[in-house]
């Protein structure tokens, strides 16, 4: 009996996908993608078992719910790989001969992975980084889903806010709103190349040379609604009521340091952030004193797990052709992280 679900679950047939990375053990990426094609695998066997004994009409909606519900042929796992710096430029070879078919990649070789790319998405060239690798026909192609999987996110945000206001007839867009970029680093570039194809750009940042930079190549490439502003700007807080979209991109809030903030939004007057979103990338904690700040003066906030999951499910639908499960992904990375925490305090 076990052996039969061992070979439904992995056999000669499985396809292999991972994560490349050093380190790499704090990687919450196996656990969404295998949380997936392992809830797949587990519908197609129990589809199979009701399939053979139809009974009632209540096995019946079950059988149809797991048909609707579930991809025939999901045949994969999702591994994480520690890989030393000097072994870095042997990984696109070595994925090639074991016939991997993707790859996710991730701090610090989104950039240095580039060189032994044979192709490169036309996004991911202008962002300068990959973050997933497609292997087909011999052919190693890469890709940047972390713009696109933030703009997923913001979506997703309105929609929420929406449906709390069973407002269905919005004029919400992830296009033409004024966006506050705070940071300038790896993920901000992701996110600003991305939302400055279609909106206004300001990007604050603490190294104000680093913000000046990433406005000149976006500008370069043709984003012209892009433009970067000195922090003691915000010393006058009403600057922030410019803009109707607040990403911190930064690291500060993040676990341990809990307490930090880059914008003391507790100055704001109350209600001053009614009607405006504030995201935070941060997802650990799940609600950065950033976020908590915003809400307490009227946002509606999103934190980070939504960017984390949809570049992940934009990638796996790179490798696979299938759109993932998005709440079965964040099920199993809240669990994760409540668990992770829970093992910190006990
Ligand atoms: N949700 C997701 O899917 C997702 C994806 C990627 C990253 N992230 C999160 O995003 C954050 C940034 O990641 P990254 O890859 O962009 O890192 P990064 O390239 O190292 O950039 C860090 C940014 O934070 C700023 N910063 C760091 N310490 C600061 C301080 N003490 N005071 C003011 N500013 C400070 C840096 O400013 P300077 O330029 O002045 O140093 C820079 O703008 C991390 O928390 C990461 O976990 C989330």
């Amino acid at each position: 009996m076990l052996n039969c679900k061992i070979n439904n679950l992995i056999n000669s047939k499985t396809k292999l996908l991972g994560v490349i990375g050093h380190p790499i053990a704090h990687s919450l990426s196996p656990i969404m993608h295998n949380s997936v094609i392992f809830q797949n695998k587990t519908n197609n066997l129990n589809k199979e078992n009701i399939s053979q004994d139809i009974n009632t009409i209540e096995k019946l909606k079950e059988l149809k719910d797991l048909e609707k519900n579930t991809i025939d042929n999901l045949n994969y796992i999702y591994l994480a790989f520690d890989i030393e710096p000097e072994n870095l430029e042997n990984i696109v070879i070595s994925a090639k001969t074991l016939n991997i078919k993707g790859l996710n990649i991730t701090v610090p070789y989104k950039i240095d992975i580039m060189q032994y790319l044979d192709e490169i998405d036309e996004d991911a060239k202008k962002i300068g980084a990959v973050n997933t690798i497609l292997f087909e026909n011999g052919i190693s192609k890469g890709y940047n889903t972390d713009g696109l999987g933030f703009r997923k996110a913001i979506e997703e945000l309105m929609e929420i806010k929406d449906n709390k206001t069973n407002n269905n007839k919005t004029n919400k867009s992830t296009k033409n709103n004024k966006i506050l970029v705070l940071g300038a680093g790896g993920a901000s570039r992701s996110i600003c190349y991305e939302m400055s194809k279609d909106n206004a750009i300001t990007i604050a940042n603490r190294t104000f040379e680093k913000a000046e930079t990433l406005e000149k190549y976006l500008k370069s490439i043709g984003h012209k609604n892009v433009n970067s502003i000195k922090l003691e700007e915000f010393e006058d807080m009403t600057k922030l009521m410019d803009y109707n979209i607040i990403i911190n991109t930064t690291s500060l809030g993040m676990y341990p340091n809990i307490d930090n903030t880059f914008i003391d939004l507790s100055k704001l007057p109350e209600n001053a952030l009614n009607g405006k979103f504030v995201v935070d990338i941060i997802y650990n904690p799940f609600e950065t004193k950033f976020l908590k700040q915003a809400s307490e003066k009227g946002a509606t906030i999103q934190n980070g797990l939504s960017m984390l999951i949809h570049q992940g499910a934009i990638s796996f639908e790179i490798w696979t052709n299938e759109k993932p499960n998005i709440d079965i992904m964040k099920k199993s990375i809240v669990n994760e992280l409540e668990n992770k925490n829970k093992n910190e305090i006990d």
